[in-house]
């Protein structure tokens, strides 16, 4: 039996399965949420044969995908995304977003910046009035580089904090080679926009989880199969 959290992100997954229309090209999300959303469209594509092609955003959203038999493309195969589906950390009410708790905000943000619609799939624990307040920022930074920006980010006022492995010693390694900071910003974050600006400046940061302007659609699953849509 799934958990009321499971059962929230299941419903919010099965929504935007069920959004799909063939010949669509995807987006595929990277995370707990939107693994529910790439079963649930393996159904689809198994059951009614529904045609579509998917971009995955990490190994792991690959893997699942394949073994569900979505038929996987790259960005040298389509110009542009129909749809791209994604769970995220914290969704403000402006639909801007903290991603990356799973390391893959770097390629998410690629996918979505180049899909028409960005569907992103949460429960309620992920809605905040203020970005920043419950999760850090997740910055994807080249190694030689990880001292001199935690530095600059402790002189701007912020706790970070370099993420280390669970099942490995030492750092978290993206799929890109990359290690990734944690920044937490006591109290939320004022400024999302100049902060978003002034950590893509930063030398040998490679992208951040800041997700401005680029969510179309909000779906808000609930645990007794509901789901509420924002836009
Ligand atoms: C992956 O890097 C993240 O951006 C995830 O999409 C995000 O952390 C949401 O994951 P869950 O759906 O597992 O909460």
């Amino acid at each position: 039996t799934l958990s009321a959290a499971d059962r929230a992100k299941k419903a919010a997954g099965e929504k935007v399965a069920a959004m799909v229309e063939p010949g669509m090209r995807l987006g595929l999300g990277t995370g707990s949420t939107a693994a529910w959303a790439i079963r649930a469209l393996g159904r689809r594509v198994r059951e009614e044969g529904l045609r579509v092609v998917g971009v995955p955003t990490s190994y792991a959203a690959e893997q699942l995908a394949r073994a569900e038999g979505i038929p996987l493309v790259t960005l040298a195969d389509v110009e542009a995304l129909d749809l791209a589906f994604d769970g995220a950390d914290e969704v403000s009410p402006e639909l801007n977003l903290i991603k990356g708790r799973g390391a893959a905000h770097t390629r998410e943000k690629v996918v979505a910046s180049l899909a028409r619609r960005f569907v992103v799939l949460v429960d309620e624990s992920k809605l905040v009035d203020r970005l920043g307040t419950r999760w850090p920022v997740p910055i994807e930074v080249l190694p030689m580089a990880a001292e001199p920006v935690l530095r600059q980010l402790r002189r701007m006022g912020a706790e970070p904090v370099l993420r280390m492995g669970k099942c490995k010693d030492g750092p978290v390694v993206t799929d890109q080679g990359f290690w990734v900071i944690d920044a937490r910003f006591p109290g939320g974050i004022d400024d999302p926009h100049a902060l978003a600006v002034t950590l893509s400046t930063m030398p040998g940061v490679l992208d951040h989880g800041l997700f401005l302007g680029l969510a179309t659609d909000v779906l808000v699953g609930q645990a007794d199969g509901q789901v509420r849509h924002i836009r």
